[in-house]
């Protein structure tokens, strides 16, 4: 098949040739993200393929059917990019990577606890300016303290098993409660609750209409003054203005981010010769306690591996009809 693939970097490229030597379709890199601007770069092609920041609205998949295309290859397990509702109205099937290393992310995740806890970022920075003094740079021990775990499929899991490895106490939400987390000694409790106990809290469930947001002022209002919170999962399930006014009046204690709500305009490129035209990220930015990371949780060899070769079997098995698809279906929708 005659692939677009969009918003391609070198490190794609490499991982994507290899797997391709098996697969063996057409694959045209573009460094572009895929947008309603840039949708007519699909003409000509069998299928489009896609990663996080690519905006697959209404227009983009009606210039997709319009083309004949009748196949999205999300590089991606998260789906909240795609219009699900057009692409089924122009019958265009859509595959994903389930899961292409949740450990990757899951690990990330417990980089920004620790490196957080114990200010590594700014000990890195003292150090070099041979600068030795201790001051602000106090932490506290991970074990014994309540850790609340919000989203607790793949990832989460992991992250529960590393947590409960440093001897924590252990709270999830989640609507669909998981059996090796509760062997884990994970107790499901309302997010009233996980609020109000937890001393760190990590975000991973998916962005959807319900988690939209879901970390808020009033939120915040319910959780430990001084709270950890550690968002690997996506930006939009934090009201960022919400965050900042919890890291000025000190209701969050320390705040690590893998993911931002704008990140489509900012992450993945290298803007160090221009001015930062989010003023609410640059407030981020700011913080001595707010450690930001641009969208790297997935970023293992592992996974880059999984992604490219899971990608092209999806597309290998919408051609022949044969062999497995991951396909985002009706049902995935609906939960
Ligand atoms: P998963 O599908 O295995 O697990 C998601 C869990 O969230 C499920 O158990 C589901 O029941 C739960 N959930 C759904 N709605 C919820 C709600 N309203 N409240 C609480 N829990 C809810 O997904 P996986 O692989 O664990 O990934 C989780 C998320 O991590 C993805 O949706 C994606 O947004 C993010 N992610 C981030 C990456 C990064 O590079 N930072 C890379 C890969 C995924």
């Amino acid at each position: 098949m005659r692939i677009a693939v969009f918003s391609t970097k070198k490190y794609d490229q490499v991982f994507l040739d290899a797997a391709n030597k098996q697969a063996g379709h057409e694959l045209h890199y573009f460094e572009t993200r895929l947008t309603s601007e840039t949708c007519s770069l699909v003409n000509g092609f069998d299928a489009v393929c896609v990663f996080v920041n690519d905006s697959v609205d209404r227009t983009v998949l009606q210039a997709m059917a319009d083309g004949g295309l009748k196949l999205l290859a999300l590089r991606s397990a998260g789906f909240n990019h795609v219009d699900l509702k057009a692409a089924q109205d122009f019958n265009i099937t859509i595959v994903r990577v389930p899961a292409y290393s949740p450990h990757a992310v899951a690990e990330h995740t417990l980089a920004l606890a620790l490196a957080l806890n114990r200010h590594i970022h700014r000990a890195y920075n003292r150090v070099r300016e041979r600068n030795f003094s201790l001051d602000g740079l106090l932490g506290f021990d991970i074990h014994g303290k309540t850790v609340g775990i919000i989203g607790t499929g793949l990832i989460g899991t992991i992250f529960t098993r590393l947590m409960s490895g440093f001897g924590c106490e252990l709270l999830g939400f989640d609507p669909h409660p998981n059996k090796d987390c509760q062997a884990l000694g994970m107790n499901y409790v309302q997010l009233e609750e996980l609020f109000a106990r937890s001393h760190i809290i990590s975000l991973l469930c998916p962005l959807t209409p319900q988690t939209h947001h879901l970390i808020n002022n009033e939120a915040l209002s319910k959780m430990r003054d001084g709270v950890m919170l550690i968002n690997t999962s996506r930006g939009a399930i934090v009201d960022t203005r919400a965050l900042i006014a919890g890291l000025k009046s000190g209701k969050a204690g320390s705040v690590g981010l893998d993911v931002y709500e704008e990140e489509a305009d900012i992450f993945f490129e290298d803007l160090s010769d221009e001015v930062i035209q989010d003023d609410v990220f640059a407030r981020l930015l700011t913080f001595p306690n707010v450690l930001i990371t641009g969208h790297q949780g997935f970023f293992t060899e592992e996974a880059l591996r999984n992604i490219a070769e899971t990608t092209l079997e999806n597309i290998t098995a919408f051609e022949t009809g044969q062999g497995h698809i991951h396909e985002v279906t009706q049902e995935m929708i609906k939960a």
